[in-house]
């Protein structure tokens, strides 16, 4: 019996260690398959997120993805060959016998240690080298720009002056921002509160806005189309709701949208004023003029002209902006509201007016508007204004990448002799919140 048990014992020792070495080695790979078919999938889906920079769709955007090729690799290349290394080693010196004699102690090794710091460190300079050119290649392409604007970060939306040429100059629009396709715009990053970060990670990379400091960074879509930005810097309860658009259009669709800016209201808002007069507001719009102007439209509801605060209409060289809220000029269509994260129609509209945090936790019109603050005949006056706003000839076609994905409130067809009566949703939940599906849903994405 015993002796049995003793060679049953020595069993344990031998054969059981060596079907453990293969069970082990199964494992392992099961691991790396289960983890491969999570990522792999993954890696796939990203690239039909428009928030990806995997598809870039400009030069710069180009330049930064052969980098993070060659990083890729190199990385690759490594983690294969450490990892490599760790497996053999550990099958081949594992300790096999209990009675296995323990191996020579040493202490260090000259050649190994100075392998193992050349080696990394030619690792580093591969990666630094293209890194440091294509950095300097990027900074060097704003001079070549035939436009510049500023991008003031705000808490929680973003704000767009255009500056130069002349024939841009004064415009000022807030999160989706027209730009002419094939065409180097150069972009000022200026803020007044905390650091944001502006980021499109289609068309270039990412640049911090950082109080009392201008950032200069320029870009240039090689192809039209709909990008899609956000903030990539915390900076607030809102921060995860700061998104942005920029619009790459063919020149005479930006022209379009230039002359649209100064055009104001359509001649449907002549109904909407209590003087017919599309230079004014309707007077329910008038508690927004605390806040928000229109491009093109001078007046206050009564008709006397508005008197533009230091930083107004015309954009204003300060950094702090007296105009608190975004400018709403061609507010119809734009495609989003609240930067980015509401789909811009009049269901979001009412939901927005109706409690502006319940929707945006920490946005500054939440403190001037409660729940109730704006009635719901007041709501639909300003939605049916809103979507005035717009040029006599409609909005500019966006065509080319994630155009599929462009709707707007000029969309929204109101039947004829029906004004305003459809708007206020009264389906629509005033206790939305933005964990709600649809405050996350980005047109074609899976959230
Ligand atoms: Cu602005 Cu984060």
């Amino acid at each position: 019996m015993t002796g049995r048990k003793r060679r049953s014992g020595k069993l344990a020792n031998t054969s059981p260690s060596r079907f453990s070495t293969r069970s082990r080695f199964i494992t392992l790979l099961l691991f790396a398959l289960v983890a491969a078919s999570v990522v792999l999938p993954g890696i796939a889906a990203a690239a039909d997120n428009p928030y990806t920079s995997i598809t870039p769709k400009s030069q710069d955007g180009d330049d930064i993805q052969l980098l993070y090729k060659i990083i890729f690799w190199i990385a690759l290349f490594v983690f294969i060959g450490v990892q490599a290394a760790i497996v053999v080693t550990v099958m081949k010196y594992r300790r096999r016998h209990d009675d296995e004699p323990r191996p020579e102690q040493i202490h260090g090794n000259q050649r190994l240690e100075v392998l193992w710091t050349i080696i990394p460190a030619i690792v580093l300079v591969a990666v630094f080298i293209p890194t440091v050119r294509t950095m300097f290649q990027i900074n060097d392409r704003a001079d070549d720009s035939a436009y510049t604007i500023e991008v003031y970060g705000k808490q929680w939306w973003w704000e767009v002056q255009y500056k130069e040429p002349e024939a841009v100059a004064n415009v000022v629009t807030a999160n989706e921002l027209y730009i002419p396709v094939n065409t180097r715009v150069r972009v000022e990053l200026l803020t007044s509160n905390v650091i944001h970060s502006f980021y499109v990670p289609q068309l270039a990379g990412k640049m911090d806005l950082i109080p009392g400091h201008t950032n200069v960074m320029s870009i240039e879509a090689t192809e039209p189309g709909m990008y899609y930005g956000e903030c990539a810097e915390f900076c607030g309860d809102s921060h995860a709701f700061m998104r942005f658009k920029i619009m790459a259009v063919p020149q005479d669709q930006f022209d379009a949208f230039i002359a649209g800016w100064h055009q104001g209201a359509d001649s449907d808002a002549a109904a909407l004023t209590e003087n017919g007069d599309v230079d004014s507001v309707p007077s329910a719009f008038g508690l927004c003029l605390a806040c928000h102007r229109v491009g093109g439209v001078p007046n206050l509801a009564d008709g006397t002209p508005m008197q533009d605060t230091p930083n107004g209409l015309e954009g204003g060289e300060s950094p702090a902006n007296m105009i608190l809220g975004p400018n709403l000029s061609m507010f119809a269509c734009r495609t989003t509201i609240a930067a980015g994260i509401l789909p811009n129609n009049s269901e979001s509209l009412y939901k927005w007016i109706h409690d502006p945090g319940g929707v945006k936790e920490g946005n500054y019109m939440a403190q001037m508007i409660k729940e109730g603050t704006v009635t719901d005949a007041d709501i639909d006056k300003i939605i049916e204004y809103l979507k005035t706003l717009q040029p006599e000839a409609g909005c500019p076609v966006i065509t080319g990448v994630n155009s599929d994905q462009v709707h707007s409130l000029a969309d929204e067809t109101t039947p004829p002799g029906d004004s305003g009566t459809d708007s206020a949703t009264p389906e629509a939940s005033p206790e939305a919140s933005p964990t709600d599906q649809s405050f996350h849903a980005i047109p074609g994405v899976k959230s």
